[in-house]
């Protein structure tokens, strides 16, 4: 898995590459696939200008290779943002925020022109759900927010330990296969203290690079 997913973050810089300007400042995703992303950026970084990383962990890495990390607020959008998951479906929509970092991941998804999703292929499904999704909650609304969850017969577990880059907490959602992710999505939006969950399905990927034993799959909607 590990060559898959380097294989794809090969791809990905293959793909990104026509798209760097010495002043294009570019989306940097969140964990083990990013991770091999942002190792081969570093070669490059003398081609663009910089990074706005979607957590502090990917901030601290690319900062290590020497590149320049962004506030979000300084550059608005970014032409493009490339990034993992946990699960996609044939439609690009994803579950994300396995490694916890979800609400930024989705705020620098909002704000880039392109959205390239880099998976090895145990990640493709035809429905979303069988990883638990996370969402991520203010922690004085954590069992408010369970309880709501559990009348919605969805089982919500509790990410004991974990602080997000943001100071919430995480509940993680079992038994849920989730066959409608845009309503899902905005539904358990709506509930009063959840900050957002790790559904994408109205920002989808508009390009998965997908890793397998036979080489790197592109696909698009
Ligand atoms: C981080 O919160 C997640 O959304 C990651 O993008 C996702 O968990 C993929 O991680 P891996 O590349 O480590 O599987």
């Amino acid at each position: 898995q590990n060559a898959l997913k380097r294989a794809v973050a090969v791809a990905a810089i293959d793909e990104i590459r026509p798209l760097l300007a010495k002043d294009s400042v570019i989306g940097v995703g969140t964990g083990s696939t990013a991770d091999h992303f942002i190792d081969l950026l570093a070669e490059l970084r003398h081609d663009f200008q910089g990074a706005v990383a979607s957590s502090r962990a990917s901030a601290e890495r690319l900062k290590g290779h020497g590149i320049d990390v962004f506030e979000l607020n300084h550059v608005g959008t970014v032409p493009v943002y490339v990034d993992g998951a946990d699960e996609i479906n044939p439609r690009l929509e994803m579950i994300k925020g396995g490694g916890a970092a979800l609400t930024r991941e989705k705020i620098v998804a909002a704000c880039a022109e392109r959205f390239i999703c880099i998976a090895d292929a145990s990640k493709r499904v035809e429905v979303l759900g069988g990883y638990p999704l996370p969402v991520e909650v203010i922690p004085m609304a954590r069992s408010y927010v369970a309880r709501e969850l559990v009348t919605r017969s969805i089982t919500p577990v509790y990410r004991d330990g974990v602080i997000t880059d943001n100071g919430n907490q995480i509940l993680d959602c079992y038994d849920f296969l989730i066959e409608e992710p845009r309503e899902i999505e905005f539904a358990l939006n709506n509930i009063v203290g959840v900050v957002t969950n790790g559904l994408f399905a109205h920002r989808p990927a508009d390009l998965l690079l997908l890793g397998t034993d036979q080489g790197v799959e592109r696909l698009t909607k």
